[in-house]
């Protein structure tokens, strides 16, 4: 890239240097540094035998044109120079320019923070396209300081992107090319659906925190497997597998070495899944077919299909986390996810709220966990609460007082503690097994029960920003730490800065 930078330039300067006479006719090398005898030269070599008044004239313009040759050569090459040094730097996602000039451009130039999402996501998604787009340089996650297993697979780190930020499934190469291991799309829905009227999302830029209210804007399940499925076939395509039907089915089927959703090394792809906010909420049955339906749709692109049952913004959605609907939508879940047409099939979460945080609430969601088989739990999500402004006693600027009257889920670094406390509190749950069976033991039905079961993985989400929060998390029992908010106001190098200050520690 840098290279073909280089020759665009110089392709640009070339034809007009080729046109300029004195260097096509002068036998001595022109030198601004010497125009009086280039000129006397040039004059005699050219015109000798010419009248004395002429050779003046072109003794003039002959050392004027070759100067200006060589000066065009020097600036087109300073500008090649400058090109390359701006692109190597605007790329890389250690440059201070994205968090300290990019971030509050960007919050300048959009006071709406929907507008501000949808321009960072539609730039990601152009500049990957042309190979400009941010990304690690020199293989940072190489010496393995940071690998951790998740689901069998070595991840190259422990940091993810939580669900939300790329609503679509657009840009989720370009996030994992900021160094997150884990990238979760959606959340989807199985039937398009517009969300809540704009305005919907507010800043609160003294706590570096959001309120949003989405409501689940989609543009649907099969919108999202057309988008993954795109992907998988450029995949296969530029793999040498081939662009038919075939290819991309060897590269699910693993034949390509990589996992078959992220189609990366050491990285999981996460598709999150919904229910339409038309779906009844006393109808089990059609909200177990929304589910199933994205299922059906997605499995296939999917290293884990995430169950949303927590935003705040979908009437209804959080009494799903009560023990028996959850129990019935994730085996539905769970059940779909085994009949995917795959070698290996996707590992099933459930997404769960930081406030449904009573002990027999939190305990409900894990005996569902067990009842279901699903895999494992992210813990949590955006919070209906209005915490305490950071740091303690701080008074909000009046703007922001009101913005904290808006209706909406609250994320930001206010969450980290009771992230922390509830990943350790479903930790030690989990560890202990799933609960006793009521009656005599005798018949264990799910495999789960007779087997000693496999350990549930926990990823965190809410409130991490910085190194020593996401091994905070990772020490409570995480595997891993998922961020959105601290990107948002951290800029698109977050996730390399939080990866370095995990190493900094390691080594301190
Ligand atoms: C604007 C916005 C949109 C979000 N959309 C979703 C979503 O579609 N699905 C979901 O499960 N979580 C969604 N979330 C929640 C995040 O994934 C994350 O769990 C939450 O914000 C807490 O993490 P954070 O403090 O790092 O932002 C959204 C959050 C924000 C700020």
């Amino acid at each position: 890239m840098a290279v073909n930078t280089i020759n665009l330039v110089l392709r640009s300067v070339g034809p007009r240097t080729r046109a300029v006479p004195s260097l096509r006719y002068t036998t001595q090398r022109v030198s601004v540094f010497h125009r009086p005898l280039v000129a006397s030269n040039s004059m005699t070599l050219r015109y000798s035998s010419d009248k004395a008044s002429e050779p003046t004239q072109v003794a003039k313009e002959v050392p004027k044109k070759a100067g200006r040759g060589f000066k065009r050569t020097v600036l087109g090459t300073s500008l090649a120079i400058a090109m390359l040094v701006g692109y190597i730097y605007a790329t890389d996602t250690r440059a201070s320019i994205h968090r300290y000039g990019v971030v509050p451009l960007v919050r300048l130039i959009y006071p709406d923070a929907e507008d501000a999402h949808h321009v960072g996501v539609d730039a990601l998604k152009m500049l990957y396209k042309y190979g400009l787009h941010p990304r690690e340089r020199g293989n940072q996650d190489g010496d393995n300081a940071l690998a951790t297993e998740v689901f069998g697979y070595t991840l190259s780190n422990p940091i993810g992107i939580s669900g939300g930020l790329d609503k679509h499934a657009e840009i989720p190469d370009p996030l994992f090319g900021i160094g997150a291991a884990v990238v979760e799309v959606g959340g989807t829905t199985p039937l398009p659906q517009e969300g809540n009227p704009r305005p919907r999302v507010f800043r609160l830029p003294s706590q570096r925190a959001m309120i949003n209210r989405y409501g689940l804007n989609s543009k649907g399940a099969d919108h999202m497997a057309a988008v993954l499925d795109q992907r998988v076939r450029d995949y296969a395509y530029a793999n040498g597998f081939g662009d038919h039907e075939e290819a991309k089915q060897l590269v699910l089927n693993g034949e390509a070495g990589v996992p078959p959703g992220s189609l990366l090394p050491g990285k999981l792809l996460a598709v999150q899944v919904a229910k339409n906010k038309a779906t009844p909420d006393g109808d089990l049955e059609a909200i177990k077919r929304d589910y199933v339906y994205c299922v059906d749709r997605l499995a296939q692109y999917a290293d884990i299909l995430v169950v949303n049952v927590s935003s705040p913004n979908t009437p209804g959605l959080r009494d799903l986390q009560a023990t028996a609907p959850l129990t019935a939508i994730l085996k539905a879940v769970v059940g779909a996810a085994k009949n995917v047409d795959r070698k290996t099939k996707p590992f099933v979460m459930v997404k769960v709220s930081p406030d449904e945080d009573a002990d027999e609430q939190v305990s409900g969601i894990c005996a569902a966990v067990w009842g279901s088989g699903v895999d494992g739990i992210i813990v949590g999500n955006t919070t209906n609460r209005r915490p305490e402004p950071l740091p303690q006693g701080f008074q909000l600027p009046p703007k922001e007082q009101n913005t904290l009257k808006e209706t909406g889920g609250y994320s930001g670094p206010q969450l980290f503690d009771r992230t922390v406390a509830l990943v350790g509190r479903y930790r030690t749950l989990l560890d202990q097994g799933p609960p006793a069976p009521e009656s005599t033991k005798e018949s264990a039905e799910t495999a789960e029960e007779t087997e000693s079961p496999a350990r549930k993985v926990l990823f965190a989400s809410g409130g991490i920003t910085n190194g020593e929060q996401a091994r905070a998390a990772l020490d409570a029992g995480a595997s891993v730490a998922m961020m959105y908010t601290g990107v948002v106001y951290g800029g698109i190098g977050t996730v390399t800065r939080v990866k370095q200050e995990m190493r900094d520690q390691q080594k301190s």
